[in-house]
């Protein structure tokens, strides 16, 4: 007769002790995401180092392509670090990592969503996208830097849920440029193509990613209804913060 496991109870090995979690799906799902955006980053510093036009030039970044550059190294790194950054076992395991890895995705992060604002301003829009994209671009960008600030804040007077949750909705608004391949295509197949559209669906990829990060918040709240594994709490921000250095 097989025995039935009751729902949120964690696996048992034949040693009584919990099974252990697979701690590589949820990071190398997010480098997935985020390939997309740092395939063609790559490729637009190649072409312009004067390596071979891969991707179409682009005139607007000629003249003056510095805040392109620090957004694309920036971005490669805030994407990668923050992907191993935000599993739970590397945050309960590896404390001294997890704060130097964190000062870095922090000026990492900032430099992202300050050289999106500063070429916001900067260059003559891409043709094919409108106003609407314009202000996006301005809110989520400002909303980026202002999540990192506050996660800062946060852990220097060791509130560690507060801290997840500011870093996990700055990751998401960033990691938006990957999603919004997905809801550009999408968007594109369905409701056809025009400015507004575009914008809309590029403005569908911050929405959809903020509402998986409030999600994955809520989840992991302490006293949450929805599930989290004891053994998971200490990485969650349940258990007490370590002293900040
Ligand atoms: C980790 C996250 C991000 C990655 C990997 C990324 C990647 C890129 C890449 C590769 C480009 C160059 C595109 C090209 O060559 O035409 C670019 C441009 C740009 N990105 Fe990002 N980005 C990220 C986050 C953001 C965020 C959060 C914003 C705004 C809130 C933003 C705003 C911009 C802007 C304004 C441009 C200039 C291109 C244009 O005017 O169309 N990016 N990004």
């Amino acid at each position: 007769m097989t025995s039935r496991r009751p729902a949120g109870q964690p696996a048992r090995q034949r040693t009584g002790s919990p099974a252990p979690q697979r701690s590589w799906p949820v990071p190398a799902a997010l480098v997935a995401l985020s390939a997309i955006p740092l395939t063609a980053g790559t490729l637009r510093l190649v072409q312009l180092a004067g390596g071979p036009e891969v991707i179409p030039a682009d005139g607007r970044y000629a003249t003056f392509p510095l805040p392109l550059v620090l957004h694309i190294v920036g971005a490669a790194v805030y994407a990668l670090v923050g992907a191993v950054q935000l599993v739970p076992r590397l945050q309960r395991g590896h404390r001294t990592w997890h704060r130097r890895a964190g000062r870095v995705l922090t000026v990492a992060g900032l430099l992202v969503a300050g050289s999106a604002l500063w070429m916001t301003l900067l260059y003559a829009p891409k043709p094919g996208t409108g106003e609407l994209l314009y202000v996006l671009r301005l809110v989520f960008g400002s909303a980026m830097a202002g999540c990192l600030v506050l996660g800062f804040t946060a852990i220097r007077r060791r509130d560690v849920p507060a801290h997840r949750a500011w870093m996990i909705r700055a990751y998401a608004i960033g990691l938006a440029a990957g999603t919004q391949a997905f809801t550009d295509g999408i968007g594109g197949a369905v409701f056809g193509t025009g400015e507004l559209r575009s914008d809309l669906a590029k403005g569908a990829g911050w929405v959809l990613n903020l509402a998986v990060a409030e999600w994955v918040i809520r989840r992991s709240a302490p006293g949450s209804r929805l599930g989290v594994r004891a053994g998971d709490r200490a990485g969650r921000g349940v258990t007490p913060a370590p002293a900040p250095s």
